[in-house]
């Protein structure tokens, strides 16, 4: 099998593809060859070596998946043989063949290109538990959306419409148009304008009901006060310590700096009638039961026309370095895929 692997902390061309044995797949477990890997942020953060929960470098990253099952372990139903699937993989998705937990395998829907099945599982998962299981969002609540051309700000933005909410999303305003496009209903070029203020102008002073923030620090002080009453705070990550290609400490004490550790108490909290939350996909492996029946929701959903990947761009696995720069140098609008 052909990988990618991350051999050290470094800028993207620290990602080499490497060559080994294919794997056998073990008790309860299917084989998948892989035809598109999905690219996620924390790849990105895991190879500058910013990702706590990444194996020890060298590793080969990776998080999703879209293929067809071509062996199974022992007490795995022989069924899966020949279907297509999409899979979350805990690392090791940049690969051309995987070997991962039935249980954490999904039957593509008819239809679905294996590059749609690659750029689900995380972003809609990550977006499902934002906007739906614990940001509760409702219609005609409005939503902010930091980084909204990412791939977690287009499915949150799917999501959110399709409940009837409205969306103000942030991001560079290359972006601007074909986020609208998408459904963004305000946009804010976070780079020139002041989120927090333009927010409050365009909900006339009421703030949102919801706020899903990934890029940490400052914004989340700004979030927290941009809040309706029984508005949310949905905290998902830090990309503002990885402005650069390398790991900068100066970044991540900026962004530790910014960070409202003592803001949000219970007194404040209460009497401000507000909720802040915290999602971490990568520490929800003990409730994969749950997230199936979120992906079956999703993958409803997808059936149904409601949701649709957007791919931003497909690179070949030789190409690794040149999908990570092109999210770093935030060219991308939507999923960036891998395929081997
Ligand atoms: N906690 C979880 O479970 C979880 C799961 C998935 C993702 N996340 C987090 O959610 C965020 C978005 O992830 P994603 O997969 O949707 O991202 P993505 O598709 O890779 O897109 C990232 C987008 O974020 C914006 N951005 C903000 N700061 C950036 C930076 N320092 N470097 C590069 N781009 C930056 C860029 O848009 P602009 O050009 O508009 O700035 C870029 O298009 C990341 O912080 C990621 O770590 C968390």
């Amino acid at each position: 099998m052909r990988q990618i692997w991350i051999t050290k902390a470094g800028t993207p061309d620290v990602l080499v593809v490497k060559e080994s044995l294919d794997p056998e797949p073990q008790t309860g477990e299917v084989r998948i060859r892989v035809a598109a890997s999905g690219v996620n942020f924390a790849d990105v953060m895991g190879r500058m070596g910013l990702y706590p929960d990444l194996p020890r470098i060298p590793v080969v990253p990776g998080y999703e998946v879209g293929g067809r099952v071509d062996a199974v372990g022992d007490g795995v139903d022989t069924s899966w043989i020949g279907r297509e699937v999409l899979a979350l993989t805990r690392f090791g998705g940049y690969s051309d063949t995987v070997c991962v937990a039935e249980n954490q395998v999904f039957l593509r829907p008819a239809g679905m290109s294996a590059s749609d099945a690659a750029a689900i599982p995380v972003n809609y998962l990550t977006a499902w538990q934002l906007v739906v299981v614990m940001g509760g969002l409702k219609r005609d609540e409005t939503v902010l959306v930091h980084s909204a051309g990412g791939g977690v700000g287009i499915a949150a933005t799917q999501i959110a419409k399709h409940i009837g909410a409205r969306v103000i999303g942030t991001a560079s305003v290359a972006k601007h148009t074909a986020l609208r496009s998408l459904g963004v209903d305000h946009l804010i070029d976070y780079r020139t304008e002041d989120f927090e203020k333009r927010a409050r102008e365009i909900t006339n002073g009421r703030g949102v009901e919801l706020v899903l923030d990934a890029v940490g620090g400052d914004s989340l002080k700004k979030g927290y006060r941009l809040l309706a009453p029984t508005g949310r705070l949905g905290m998902f990550g830090m990309s503002s310590a990885a402005p650069q290609k390398t790991r900068s400490m100066l970044e991540i004490l900026s962004t530790l700096a910014g960070t409202p550790w003592l803001q949000f108490n219970p007194i404040s909290l209460m009497n401000a009638n507000k909720g802040v939350f915290g999602v971490n996909l990568g520490h929800m492996w003990g409730q994969v039961d749950r997230m199936r029946i979120w992906a079956d929701q999703l993958l409803e959903l997808w059936a149904q026309g409601v949701i649709k990947p957007k791919i931003a761009q497909s690179f070949r696995f030789d190409e690794a370095a040149d999908a990570h720069n092109f999210i770093q140098d935030r060219k991308n609008i939507g999923k960036v895929i891998l395929t081997p």
